[in-house]
């Protein structure tokens, strides 16, 4: 792999991003426990969490400790020297002397970037702020693509918080690349970001919508978001925008029969849990896609497969 750190879904080629998903095969058995591997032994995973995050750490943990290695690491700044007015630049410094590799996620848009400018070890965005979040979309593709098959011949419908969440921004980016169809639903206020928006718009066949009913009718793909909380400024905007899209059986059924629900997680209202039972949902299979994915970056990252 011609790459070091993993900043960005741009970072990768259409073919880099394919050979993730080989190697993400060959650890399938790995992650599910029913084969073992040591060959990330003696190296060390540092995991700096400045937000919270339940799949991302864990199932880099998991990916770690299946494959062999080690991690240390915090899931709370306040209980580090940050508090003390430590910079990113320092912790990162630190972080590459105690560590192999370091995944980071943190609220600010750009954060993992300038990390990797600081590191000489290899650093993974796993999230900053509004901006990208590459690992999610590698396992949002992977889980199209054993699941649907080419990427590039799915309908895809992107609904919820378009602006402010990460994963769309991202897995819109490499959706387009792939030639999908795009759908975009989201309230006005939360639409895709312009410049987001422009690529998607030349690269490939987009539309946008403010009617899920309408959207879902013709999607091999619902990909649904929560609208993001924390990054609104104000909390009366919140308001007007909470709530406004649910998926459930009845919007289900008017869609294509082999339609699939995906969702990076966490969910708080907007699928219904009548819907986990139900043939269409795939958001949990999708979260333990983390774990394969992550196991393939890791060793990519370390020079252990190319
Ligand atoms: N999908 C995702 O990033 O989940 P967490 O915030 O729990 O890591």
């Amino acid at each position: 792999m011609p790459f070091k750190h993993v900043v960005s879904i741009n970072d990768f080629s259409n073919e880099e991003i394919l050979r993730v998903f080989e190697i993400a095969e060959e650890m399938l058995p790995i992650a599910e426990g029913k084969k073992t591997s040591n060959s990330l032994s003696g190296k060390i995973l540092g995991t700096l969490f400045f937000e919270p995050s339940t799949r991302t750490r864990l199932s880099f943990e998991s990916a770690m400790n299946r494959l062999g290695g080690s991690v240390l690491g915090f899931s709370d700044p306040g209980g580090t020297s940050i508090v003390k007015g430590e910079t990113l630049a320092d912790t990162i410094r630190m972080a590459e002397a105690y560590s192999d590799v370091i995944v980071l996620r943190h609220p600010r848009e750009g954060a993992a970037r300038l990390a990797s400018e600081f590191s000489r070890k290899p650093v993974i965005n796993a999230g900053d702020g509004a901006g990208q979040h590459p690992t999610q979309t590698l396992l949002d593709l992977f889980t199209i693509s054993r699941e649907k098959g080419d990427i590039g011949d799915q309908h895809v419908v992107l609904v919820g918080d378009l602006k402010y969440g990460r994963t769309v921004h991202s897995l819109a980016y490499a959706l387009s690349r792939f030639g999908a169809e795009i759908t975009l639903v989201s309230p006005p206020q939360l639409q895709m970001p312009e410049e987001i928006y422009s690529f998607l718009s030349e690269s490939s066949e987009v539309h946008q919508s403010e009617s899920l009913e309408k959207a879902v009718e013709d999607a091999d793909v619902l990909y649904v978001t929560r609208i993001q909380k924390e990054r609104f400024p104000d909390p009366a905007e919140y308001l007007q925008v909470a709530g406004m899209y649910r998926v459930d059986l009845d919007l289900l059924n008017l869609g294509k029969d082999d339609i699939i629900v995906m969702h990076p997680l966490p969910r708080v209202e907007e699928i219904a849990p009548e819907v986990d039972l139900s043939p269409y949902a795939r958001y949990f299979q999708q979260a333990f896609n983390g774990v394969p994915i992550r196991m393939a970056l890791l060793n990519l990252v370390m020079g252990v497969i190319d």
